[in-house]
């Protein structure tokens, strides 16, 4: 097809270069199987000349499009026309400076941002890519939609297909491998939830294979139009800084469609003339999930203007699977071994000076307890942004006097299980929920207190609270 229309799908490869219609529902380029983007001929578009001008749409939330998180900056992402977009009201979600949070961290006074994506209306920041997703199954008619998940995807499909009635979901999780307040949200909403035996990756096999067979629209982040949704937060974070830019984002990495639509965001921003710099990502991995890492830091595996080393990925994967190595992490919304956007990421690291590291579980859960004593709180997988952060100040890479935004990607109460444990009083419990994952400390725990039901005995425990 012709490039000149508004919107279209593009090989991520600059050897195939091949572009496609919007109108086609593709998850992978069909000339060489690469990943794919949604590109603009901007010149046939209309931008505004400031990101300031986003701002007269605050007065207009009527408008649900306006309302969005996500659609009220539309003319970055203008893939669609505006009645079919999708929205439930996504996005509202703050940029918040956090100076306890900061001071864990190891940052100067004022310097520490985190950005609370657990306020979506399905608790993650997934609603920010489902929109976009909705958006485009609805333009193509789809009547069923599918996605894997490690719980927060497979949560926000249902929540788009429930409260819109557009299309049927199909979801498939690895038995035991969701945390329940993720789950009960699938079954809540009303999705036909598949668990098969195994994990993540397990299930993203499995549902590619399905959704081919029977034409079923498929929702995980290979789905270009998602990613389009996810650009939306690095616009809420410029929007929370006043449009100033951060000097570092810092991000959890599972299957990296956020980092991957972050580096995508800031590219555009810069070419469109709308920020005069990008800002530097961090993608932290788990330690029990760390493919990212040892790809890029151990390996040393890089974009390369797209001419990356294909051979070292396919040896890694090779070795893991030969020594039946699997991701394990009580991080769970991240327990991935094979991340789908490897290569964007890559490239997200290439455009945005990027690195990457990895936090063990102790790290995570002390994070996310001081997160959760000083803000809204955090799924695991999120409060790997800030032990990240904190590991990148402590190696000096991140300066104290620099401003760092980290994401949370998810919300407190996905995964209550690991938090009691954490903040547990009694042994079994702790080590049941957190023994497994090597978790052995809990530095930051507020532990119940048990009291007899005698009121003399309560006002002895509060006095000695006061
Ligand atoms: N944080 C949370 C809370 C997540 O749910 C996920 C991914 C990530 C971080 C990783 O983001 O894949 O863009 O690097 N959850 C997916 C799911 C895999 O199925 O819900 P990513």
């Amino acid at each position: 097809m012709s490039t000149t229309e508004p919107a279209f799908q593009s090989c991520i490869s600059p050897a195939c270069k091949g572009t496609f219609a919007v109108s086609e529902i593709l998850t992978g380029c069909p000339k060489c199987g690469n990943l794919l983007d949604i590109n603009y001929n901007w010149d046939r578009l209309s931008v505004p000349n400031s990101l300031s001008e986003f701002e007269s749409r605050w007065s207009t939330k009527n408008n649900p499009l306006d309302f969005s998180g996500v659609w009220r900056f539309r003319d970055l992402l203008p893939f669609a026309p505006e009645d079919k977009i999708v929205t439930i009201g996504e996005g509202q979600t703050i940029l918040q400076k956090s100076e306890g949070i900061g001071k864990y961290v190891g940052m100067n006074f004022g310097q520490l941002y985190l950005q609370y994506e657990g306020l979506n209306p399905s608790g993650s920041f997934k609603d920010n890519g489902m929109t976009a997703a909705s958006t485009h199954a609805h333009m193509v008619g789809a009547k069923i939609a599918a996605c894997a998940s490690t719980g927060n995807t497979s949560a926000s499909l249902a929540v788009f297909a429930s409260t819109t009635g557009l299309f049927q979901v199909l979801v498939f999780i690895g038995s035991g491998k969701i945390a329940y307040g993720k789950l009960s949200q699938a079954l809540d909403y009303g999705a036909h939830t598949i668990q098969i035996e195994g994990d993540f990756d397990d299930a993203l096999i499995r549902v590619r294979e399905v959704c081919a067979q029977k034409n079923i629209y498929l929702c995980n982040s290979v789905n270009p139009f998602r990613l389009e949704g996810q650009k939306a937060i690095m616009y809420r974070v410029l929007e929370g800084l006043n449009w100033e830019v951060p000097d570092w984002i810092v991000v959890p990495g599972g299957n990296l469609g956020n980092s991957s639509a972050f580096g995508k965001a800031f590219v555009e921003l810069k070419q469109l003339g709308l920020i005069d710099r990008i800002p530097r990502l961090a993608v932290i991995n788990a330690a029990g999930a760390d493919t990212l890492y040892r790809l890029y830091e151990e390996q040393g595996v890089r974009w390369n203007g797209g001419e990356y080393d294909q051979t070292a990925i396919d040896n890694y994967y090779a070795e893991m699977t030969a020594q039946k190595r699997r991701a394990k992490t009580l991080a769970s919304a991240i327990e991935i071994n094979r991340p789908v956007n490897l290569v964007k990421c890559l490239r997200a690291l290439d455009d945005c000076n990027g690195v990457v590291r990895q936090v063990n579980d102790q790290e995570i859960l002390n994070a996310k307890a001081i997160v959760g004593a000083g803000g809204f709180g955090c799924e695991p997988a999120s409060a790997a942004s800030v032990a990240g952060a904190k590991l990148l100040r402590e190696q000096g890479v991140i300066g104290q006097d620099e401003r760092v935004v980290c994401i949370l990607t998810g919300h407190e109460l996905k995964d209550p299980n690991i938090t009691v444990g954490y903040h547990a009083d009694d042994k079994e419990n702790f080590e049941k929920q957190l023994g497994p994952y090597g978790v052995t400390d809990a530095p930051y725990a507020n532990h119940p207190i048990a009291v007899e039901n005698n009121l003399d005995s309560i006002l002895d425990v509060l006095d000695s609270i006061e």
